[in-house]
């Protein structure tokens, strides 16, 4: 069960071209900072004013609207540390559904890594329930570009606070860099619990 004004534990100790400084800014300053601030929001809502409610601008509309994004900030960074700190080839239940719904891995990879350079924030392996099919989707936002029913499976922060400490503006040699990073056995374990719902 999901506790949002919980912060989860990183699943590992170290990463390989991913320093530690980028670790410590992402995880213990961003990611703490946005379930700090979803606990700050549910207490301001107790005594949002319904009263004055309004679709131009209110108490109640700003805090649900930052609501939303700051939910969304804190289930996709824990999607995105969740999946790290593995490395080895791709193996398990998840190599058959990526190859079913992109034709192969290497179109699916590919698709992906591409998507990487498209996104201005997240790019999002997702089982879809209302199909039953794994899609990429994009977001700029933390809470734009998701669709309803659809459910992360590896996601990829491409916000320049993920990467531009180790590698400036060379965005590519930082998803290279993620995708040496999986953890295939955490993704499959994922996906087959997710898919088989
Ligand atoms: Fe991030």
């Amino acid at each position: 069960m999901k506790k949002y004004e919980e912060a989860k534990k990183l699943p590992f100790e170290e990463l390989k071209g991913i320093s530690q400084k980028t670790i410590e800014n992402h995880y213990g300053k961003l990611y703490q900072g946005y379930v700090k601030k979803w606990q700050e929001i549910q207490e301001r809502l107790k005594n949002a004013d319904k009263s004055t409610a309004n679709a131009v601008f209110s108490d109640l509309r700003e805090l649900k609207l930052e609501e939303g994004f700051v939910a969304d900030a804190v289930l996709l960074h824990e999607a995105y540390f969740d999946i790290l700190g593995g490395g080895g080839e791709p193996k398990g239940e998840i190599i058959d559904g990526i190859t079913k719904d992109f034709n192969s891995f290497d179109d699916w990879q590919t698709e992906f890594k591409a998507l990487g350079l498209a996104a201005r924030g997240w790019v999002i392996l997702a089982f879809d329930f209302n199909d039953g099919k794994l899609r990429n989707y994009i977001a700029d936002f933390h809470n734009q570009g998701g669709i309803w029913r659809a459910s992360p499976i590896l996601v990829l922060d491409v916000y320049e606070h993920a990467y531009f400490m180790d590698y400036g503006a060379d965005r590519k040699s930082y998803i290279e860099a993620f995708f040496q990073n999986l953890n295939w056995e955490t993704i499959s374990k994922k996906f087959s619990k997710i898919a088989k719902k």
